[in-house]
């Protein structure tokens, strides 16, 4: 996706003195069925430029590959384009000496507004059939902090999202609606293996709706 430079540039400078590195831009076809909006891209990322090619995206490929689809059909963001880090100081078992780390962390709230203009130009740009927020942090970008991705993965909704307004600097809910079908985050799964069959379950049902509906 090509931003509008002056959109990027707006990011930059509210995020000056966050701890955040590099930037990823979504990617996938113009004419995506489905938008796919994680997190944030992680360590492996951000080196790859490839959203989801580290440890979540071999999960997700997997889950993809059994219900039929692949990343061509696919058009892939996140709800924050850079990675969020967290500066830590860790004794090195073997050496002694203290080192620093910089781990992934969960981007905040501040964080996830100010790129919120990016994930609104793109679902305007791709206008994709169904948005697929994958985990909390999408879903709450889209719809609000009262929504629960363990209340709402695997359902399709049609409603109203958020969307940036300069005006207020908030997020505000569109008069029109858009259908989304959340999902957890393919991480999930490695903080609760037991989670493997629900994901599993939602992906296949998700697939299963595409060829079973009109898309023209
Ligand atoms: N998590 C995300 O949300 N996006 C990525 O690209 C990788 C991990």
């Amino acid at each position: 996706m090509n931003y509008p430079k002056k959109l990027v540039e707006t990011v930059e400078q509210k995020m000056q003195g966050h701890h955040l590195e590099g930037f990823l831009s979504g990617k996938g076809p113009k004419n995506a069925v489905l938008m796919l909006i994680g997190e944030a891209p992680g360590e492996t990322e951000i080196k790859t430029s490839i959203p989801f090619s580290g440890r979540s995206g071999k999960k997700l490929d997997g889950w993809l590959a059994q219900a039929g689809l692949n990343r061509e059909d696919l058009y892939i963001t996140s709800a924050v384009r850079s990675r969020p880090f967290r500066i830590k100081q860790q004794r090195n078992k073997k050496t002694g000496l203290v080192e620093t780390k910089y781990p992934n962390r969960t981007p905040n709230k501040a964080e996830v507004l100010a790129y919120a203009p990016l994930l609104d130009y793109e679902i305007q740009t791709i206008q994709p059939k169904i948005l697929v927020p994958m985990g909390n942090i999408g879903l709450q970008r889209l719809l609000g902090n009262n929504f629960k991705i363990s209340t709402y993965h695997g359902r399709l909704l049609h409603l109203p999202i958020l969307t940036y307004s300069s005006e207020t600097n908030q997020l505000t809910a569109t008069s029109d609606t858009y259908t989304l079908f959340p999902i957890y985050h393919p991480a999930a799964v490695f903080y609760n293996q037991k989670l493997e069959s629900t994901i599993e379950h939602d992906w296949s049902f998700l697939g299963s709706y595409l060829q079973n509906i009109d898309l023209s």
